[in-house]
């Protein structure tokens, strides 16, 4: 790509073909370079067994290149047609209470069933036949966000294959009862096939089958996402395949990404806003670095945001002016090759006709529509960042299969939420103008003179050995309560807690002691500094550690809260508590000064500053979220006014500024 994308999803078929015209001169106008099309077509394209009707495809698809419009061509497999369920109930997705749902909506598929494996094969190899060649196709969209909104079925094909993962993951059904610890209440199997999926139980079932069925849905739909790709591979060589996903952590929870990365030729994201009265824009960010991190680095896309408001939530609100552009660049600032939207043009039927859209039913003489030309416009300017490369600051580590553990029953509080906790230290760094990768724990962190652990319940040995010789080798660490608990199939680490990290960070934990609801404890730290704190406290006993923040109160109180460890050539922090965002930003401050790490001074939390370099050069995109114009000191000609910016960049409020660098830094 020698440009940055702009578009979105086109449904022309839910419009007459004179609408199609006025679709692709206004598209025009917009600067649209690419959409995607197809995503819900297989009702349409293949109305009956076996026939097909590609005539109004080849129409779209021919308008769309004769007017420069790159198409994302979907796999309709998210959306099989009345008569496939007719043919093949069994196809439809069973809960874990032995319901099964209905036809009526989109997504609902047993992803172990046979016949839908061979239906789905079949469309997607007429597809890649028919359009594979086509020049105007630039990519493949395989399904649609895979996990939503069924990510696990447990009906009888389930059970059948969940039985042949177990088998590929276990020696024998006896290593099968270890390491789920099937001595416990009764519930050793004699063979696999006495085996089922952890259907609903009287009270709560065993932890580690569920962990075990949670990686089995994770990698059944992954079967089928490859099983899509290597027909297209084959069939249409050379055009990148992707599948959407929703890495924000408020939108999809069933997909381990770093193995899906891994998958597809190009990372591609959906991603909107959840309005519930958090910062959005941190929430954003969070997901375009998670993003990024999962395609290793590289270039990703946003597929997917929305131009003002969503339906799906209790309320929708309208975004800001100025709000949509500060969303979609700053999802390029953080590595995006360009933004896409749900969807082109508004719904008049169906369940998302109050959703936004770019080209709203109020028409083109419309803000919506204003803003979406002006931002089409702008990502045109932005083409010289292609290619280039998010700079982050330090490293947030995150595990989709600890987060599953974590997630499970019967744990000390349920008010511990380790989502919450990778969100609070998130936005702790944010707040410090640090950019953020996340790294799975077991990569090579070499590279972070921070490491931060917002919440790793689950720890293999292997990540044990990383973290130690990430701090041996002179690595700062961060670490948050309840890290390093379990091991990989849910068992606690022998010993005193936490197992995997006592070593490194130089204490152990004779006894946790939650919080109740609304209770909260203050903790006391260098030059009497006070913050307080909820939900967690512990009764750290430090071996080797020094104690930099106590308890005040509490049944913990004169204890540890926060300690720092000097081991080998590095240091390793411990916070046994919930601290808020901003409650983290002294501790993170401390550990930021043991890692060498600056954090950019002067600026309001809410300035966004982040910078993308490569073989174009170094663009320092700065991102206005509060409503005053700030002065952010970097020199060179910015890209969206064209004027120079000799002595630092004003950006008014809510703006954004993309500077090329004179120099590189
Ligand atoms: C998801 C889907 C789209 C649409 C949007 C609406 O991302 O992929 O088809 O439903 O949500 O927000
Ligand atoms: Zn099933």
């Amino acid at each position: 790509m020698a440009r940055l994308a702009f578009g979105g999803d086109y449904n022309p078929e839910q419009w007459p073909e004179s609408v199609w015209q006025e679709d692709v001169r206004l598209m025009r106008e917009a600067g649209v370079t690419m959409v995607s099309v197809g995503i819900f077509s297989w009702a349409l394209l293949e109305p009956a067994p076996g026939s097909y009707d590609f005539g109004w495809l080849d129409r779209v698809v021919d308008l769309l290149h004769d007017n420069g419009i790159g198409v994302d061509l979907g796999t309709p497999t998210v959306a099989p047609p009345k008569w496939f369920y007719d043919r093949h109930p069994d196809a439809l997705p069973v809960t874990e209470d032995g319901t099964r749902l209905a036809f009526g909506s989109r997504g609902a598929i047993c992803h172990s069933n046979q016949a839908y494996r061979d239906a789905s094969s079949r469309i997607t190899e007429q597809l890649a036949r028919r359009y594979g060649t086509h020049p105007a196709v630039r990519m493949w969209h395989v399904h649609n966000e895979y996990g939503v909104p069924v990510s696990a079925c447990y009906c009888e094909s389930c059970a059948a294959h969940f039985r042949r993962w177990l088998a590929a993951a276990y020696e024998s059904v006896e290593d099968v009862n270890h390491a789920w610890g099937t001595a416990f209440w009764g519930q050793r199997y004699g063979s696999f096939a006495e085996i089922d999926p952890p259907r609903l139980t009287p009270t709560v079932g065993n932890p580690a089958q569920k962990l075990d069925y949670r990686r089995f849905a994770d990698a059944t739909l992954r079967e089928n996402f490859v099983r899509e790709r290597d027909i297209l591979h084959r069939l249409a060589p050379g055009i990148p395949v992707t599948t959407n996903f929703m890495t924000a952590l408020s939108q999809c929870d069933s997909l381990d990404y770093w193995a899906w990365g891994r998958e597809v030729d190009l990372v591609t994201n959906d991603h909107y806003l959840i309005t519930d009265g958090r910062r959005t824009h941190v929430n954003l960010a969070m997901a375009a670095d998670l993003t990024r991190s999962v395609a290793g680095g590289a270039p990703w896309l946003l597929l997917e945001h929305s131009t003002s408001g969503v339906n799906w939530q209790a309320r929708n609100p309208a975004k800001a002016p100025g709000q949509m552009a500060r969303n979609s660049l700053g999802h390029v600032a953080r590595g995006s090759e360009g933004a896409l939207f749900f969807q082109w043009r508004q719904s008049r039927r169906g369940a998302e006709k109050f959703h936004s859209a770019m080209l709203p039913h109020a028409g083109t003489d419309s803000r919506v529509w204003r803003e979406v030309c002006e931002l089409g416009a702008a990502v045109r300017e932005l083409a010289p960042v292609a290619q280039t490369r998010t700079v982050a600051d330090a490293a947030v580590l995150w595990d989709w299969h600890a987060w599953w553990a974590q997630s499970l029953e019967w744990r000390p509080s349920e008010d511990h939420d380790a989502r919450e906790r990778a969100d609070s230290f998130y936005e702790a760094l944010y707040d410090h103008h640090l950019t953020v990768d996340f790294a799975h724990p077991e990569a090579d962190l070499s590279a972070y003179p921070l490491v931060v652990v917002p919440a790793l319940y689950l720890a293999t040995e292997a990540t044990a050995r990383n973290l130690r010789a990430y701090v041996e080798n002179g690595g700062t660490l961060v670490v948050s309560y309840f890290s390093g608990i379990v091991d990989e199939h849910d068992a606690v680490h022998p010993g005193a807690c936490p197992g995997a990290f006592r070593d490194v960070l130089g204490l152990t934990v004779e006894e946790f002691s939650p919080l109740l609801a609304g209770e909260s404890v203050r903790i006391s730290g260098p030059e009497g500094a006070e913050l307080t704190a909820d939900v967690w406290s512990e009764f750290v006993v430090p071996r080797g550690a020094e104690t930099v923040w106590t308890y005040e109160d509490g049944l913990t109180a004169g204890r540890p809260a926060v300690t720092r460890h000097s081991f080998g050539r590095g240091t390793a922090w411990y916070v046994s508590t919930r601290l808020s965002a901003a409650g983290l930003g002294p501790v993170l401050a401390a550990a930021s000064a043991d890692a060498g790490i600056d954090p950019r001074p002067g600026l309001p939390r809410d300035v966004e500053v982040v910078t993308r370099t490569g073989a174009t050069g170094t663009f320092v995109f700065a991102i206005n979220h509060t409503p005053d114009e700030v002065k952010v000191p970097a020199r060179g000609v910015e890209l969206l006014t064209g004027e120079r910016a000799p002595a630092g960049v004003a950006v008014p409020g809510g703006a954004v500024r993309v500077v090329r660098l004179d120099e590189a830094p």
